[in-house]
């Protein structure tokens, strides 16, 4: 089996920084495979509103903005594509009628969502193709279903989700779904849901000890599922000295499938908090944790040979 450096990133949740820094990552590590793990699109639209011929107006973390000219519009629109947030130009009564109507404002989120992948996949295409780097993208638990049109139209990104993919002669198989969250993501699925994805796809790998699973959650009780206990209203629940409760949230399913196939990687996200590398059996398991708010992109560099990972490192810039 041929000698392989993969870098692994997950978890940008929308932010232009940390996308550019994964594409960017294949050539300063000398990666020849790029592999991200989900959760890709962002979570807040930003308007910003037509208020006279050439004047704008608009809110971005916290500050107002009054731009003059298109110019000022474009520098803040990067900035803020930058961060994950999506820019909307607009005018007052359009906005007032999307922010009205929730219908109309899901509809304008998908279609920035579709924008944006739109542009990252021409933007990989572009600076990757030529250079002999493969790219796969997993959609996660947050991401809408709309966005796997997008990625399943190239014909040089990977999809991995609900897939068995060949990885330069290792098996890999993509599940970009959570167990049920709080937050009633579009790719949250119960554990049995979970285990049955997971079996079909193992069904069709003849030795599931040299394949890599890019499965979105951690597993359960891994130490990379660890995130704060929620109470009915979403907020943290605190415990002795004031601090938060911190719980195993990974999926029960996902830890079963690595105990029985014990494959060679787990390469996992979802959990921002909880990086790190945890040895289950002899499969090796990574959670990068995330920092796209920071437009930091956390990841990890693994090199693998003859069927065996020689050596890793976490990676964050
Ligand atoms: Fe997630």
């Amino acid at each position: 089996m041929s000698k392989l450096r993969i870098f692994f990133s997950t978890d940008i949740h929308g932010s232009e920084r940390c996308f550019i820094k994964f594409l960017n990552a294949a050539k300063f590590y000398r990666a020849s495979v790029l592999i991200m793990g989900g959760d890709i699109t962002g979570k807040v639209i930003v308007p910003i509103i037509q208020q006279g011929t050439n004047s704008f107006s608009a809110y971005f973390l916290s500050e107002k903005y009054n731009l003059d000219g298109l110019r000022k519009v474009e520098e803040l629109e990067e900035r803020i594509r930058m961060v994950g947030f999506y820019p909307y130009r607009t005018n007052p009564s359009e906005w007032e009628e999307i922010s009205a109507n929730q219908q109309k404002f899901d509809a304008l989120f998908t279609q920035l969502e579709i924008e944006s992948i739109r542009k990252w996949v021409k933007l990989a295409e572009e600076r990757l193709k030529s250079e002999g780097v493969k790219v796969y993208i997993c959609p996660g638990n947050d991401d809408r279903i709309e966005v796997d049109e997008v990625l399943n139209e190239s014909t040089y990104i990977v999809n991995p989700d609900g897939k068995a993919v060949d990885v330069n002669g290792y098996p890999m198989i993509g599940i970009g779904n959570s167990n049920i969250t709080p937050w009633n993501c579009p790719r949250d699925v119960s554990e049995d849901v979970m285990a049955d994805k997971i079996d079909k796809l193992t069904s069709e790998i003849s030795n599931t000890r040299d394949a890599i699973f890019c499965v979105h959650i951690p597993p359960h009780g891994s130490g990379l599922d660890v995130a704060p206990q929620l109470d009915s209203n979403l907020k943290p629940v605190l415990g002795a000295g004031g601090k938060p409760i911190m719980i195993s949230v990974g999926s029960t399913a996902v830890l079963k499938a690595i105990q029985k196939h014990q494959p060679l990687l787990g390469l996992h996200g979802h959990i921002h908090e909880s990086r790190g590398v945890v040895r289950i059996g002899r499969t090796l398991c990574f959670n990068p944790g995330s920092e796209y708010s920071e437009g930091i992109l956390r990841g990890v560099l693994l090199d693998v040979e003859k069927g065996k990972v020689r050596d890793y490192l976490l990676t964050s810039g």
